[in-house]
């Protein structure tokens, strides 16, 4: 089974037609009804939401606006520090607002003038197939809810924090976009469940866990690194290994914990070179043959 599913809670759509997100006993807003309420309103905003119509408004409270604030500035201190120039050039493109959560519809009004990406509500796990393939559109699958107030710079699930400060500012980027459009070009055009599984492992390695050198250190332009207020400190020491396609549609991953092994690119073009390339060009034969010529 492909581990991303354990990354997001379970969602059960109830004989009324409500929505309940089904959080586990270890998330920090387990035992808060009034979060729970919200989470289950989040979700039911994009189960009933139809593409090309306007994002429906997410309601928060002020404690998780100032959550955003908190997890906003401090991350823009780490970024400084630890993110690509790309990306730093992305986030200042987009000018998100700092104070206060944006909503999905503001991200999207942002991005589409840049990029031409959109956003799109979703309440938890985007099938595989769906989440990919949508990309090469041009739109970008999202959670709209916000971590527990309790524990501010942890989540244990992919929180609007992650989807719009870690992918949004990538995807104003030009270049970063145009990867993220490969990546969706490629879901569409393979057929297997093992070929799809490894385009999302290349993307997992890459969009959401990449690092590269830049100006002789190791700079971060992964979604899930530079949302991570721990991981962005840790991902130097981790085990860097070559950039190698194969190698990454192969390897096995933990999302429970920080990511200890990591691929590194020389530069943005050897990026675009080496995953742009694979993506632009495999099939399910080239990556059956990767897979066979791993093991
Ligand atoms: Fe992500």
């Amino acid at each position: 089974m492909f581990e991303e599913a354990q990354y997001f809670a379970p969602i059960a759509t109830q004989d009324d037609g409500s929505v309940v997100v089904e959080l586990a006993a270890s998330h920090p807003g387990f035992a808060d009804p009034v979060y729970r309420a919200r989470r289950n309103a989040i979700a039911g905003l994009a189960v009933n939401h139809r593409r090309g119509t306007p994002i429906p408004v997410a309601e928060y409270t002020e404690q998780e606006h100032e959550v955003w604030a908190l997890v906003t500035r401090e991350l823009a201190v780490k970024h400084r520090a630890y993110a690509t120039a790309e990306y730093l050039a992305g986030a200042e493109r987009l000018g998100l607002p700092r104070a206060r959560i944006p909503q999905l519809q503001e991200v999207s009004e942002l991005l589409e003038p840049l990029t031409g990406f959109r956003y799109l509500p979703a309440a938890g796990l985007v099938p595989l197939r769906d989440f990919y393939g949508v990309l090469a559109d041009g739109y970008f699958h999202s959670t709209q809810y916000i971590r527990h107030h309790s524990v501010p710079f942890y989540t244990p699930e992919p929180d609007v924090v992650h989807e719009v400060i870690g992918h949004a500012n990538a995807l104003a980027h030009d270049r970063y976009a145009a990867l993220y459009r490969l990546a969706g070009e490629a879901a569409r055009r393979v057929e297997g469940e093992e070929a799809l599984e490894f385009i999302s492992k290349v993307f997992w390695f890459t969009l959401e866990f990449g690092v590269m050198r830049e100006g002789g250190e190791l700079r971060a332009y992964g979604a899930g690194i530079l949302s991570s207020y721990g991981e962005i400190e840790e991902f130097r020491g981790m085990d860097i290994r070559p950039l190698d396609v194969a190698a990454m549609g192969t390897t096995h991953y933990d999302i429970t914990k920080y990511q200890d092994v990591l691929f590194a690119a020389d530069s943005l073009r050897h990026l675009e070179d080496v995953v742009g390339g694979f993506w632009a060009t495999c099939d399910d034969d080239s990556i059956a043959k990767l897979v066979a010529d791993a093991s």
